[in-house]
């Protein structure tokens, strides 16, 4: 019966470098954004920390559906069933931010699915932990854990911080569209725009279409 990640030691689960470690600091890092939020009142504080738990979630919810789930699907005997779970959840997370993004800070219907979120985050977490990490764990050694770790790593450097309507869940669309929206996101971040985003995004969109179309003619081609 595999074990669920939660409380082994970092030894156990192939030491600091594997994917495994690395995704529990990161789901750690996200419950105690989440806590945080909680204990604040209503303002600027509270909207940062928002902001934060949106840009740390995006980003590792982007790598896992690039590198990890791939992997998973590779590896783990029913990844087709374990990874589609988690990335309907994944959906539901990215169409629920996209909600809060469009309505103003203390507008009732915003708080509520700001709870629905975080609620379907720490669900997320569960099932990952609890299920599908453990079925990994199984499947790969400490090494291929490790590799797997610094490529889940890389990508999530790059990875898009916001939710984003045209990126689909899995590889390639989801590679080819998300690292040039990756870009955009995290010039957003750094530059606060708000006005110019709009035009900003286009163009990324209209670019992210173009080497879509350029991935799905050499994979069409590589078939023939
Ligand atoms: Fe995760
Ligand atoms: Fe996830």
């Amino acid at each position: 019966m595999p074990r669920t990640i939660e409380d082994q030691t970092t030894g156990e689960l192939g030491g600091h470098g594997s994917v495994l470690a690395r995704q529990r600091r990161d789901h750690a890092e996200m419950d105690r954004l989440m806590e945080r939020y909680r204990t604040l009142a209503d303002g600027e504080e509270r909207e940062r920390v928002l902001k934060q738990t949106v840009q740390l979630v995006f980003s590792h919810a982007f790598a896992e559906e690039t590198v990890l789930w791939p992997a998973v699907r590779r590896s783990v005997g029913d990844g087709e069933a374990l990874t589609t779970r988690v990335e309907e959840e994944h959906q539901e997370i990215n169409d629920l931010v996209a909600d809060i993004e469009r309505l103003s800070p203390g507008d009732p219907e915003r708080e509520e699915k700001v709870q629905r979120v975080f609620a379907l985050i720490r669900q997320d977490i569960r099932d990952e932990e609890d299920l599908v990490l453990p079925r990994l764990q199984e499947a790969m050694d400490p090494e291929q854990l490790r590799r797997l770790g610094t490529a889940w790593e890389a990508v999530r450097k790059s990875a898009p911080t916001h939710p984003h309507p045209v990126v689909p869940r899995r590889p390639p669309g989801n590679a080819v569209l998300g690292v040039p929206l990756g870009i955009y996101d995290r010039a957003r971040d750094v530059l606060g725009l708000d006005v110019p985003a709009a035009a900003l995004k286009r163009i990324f969109t209209g670019l992210t279409g173009v080497l879509l179309s350029g991935a799905v003619l050499a994979i069409v081609r590589r078939r023939r």
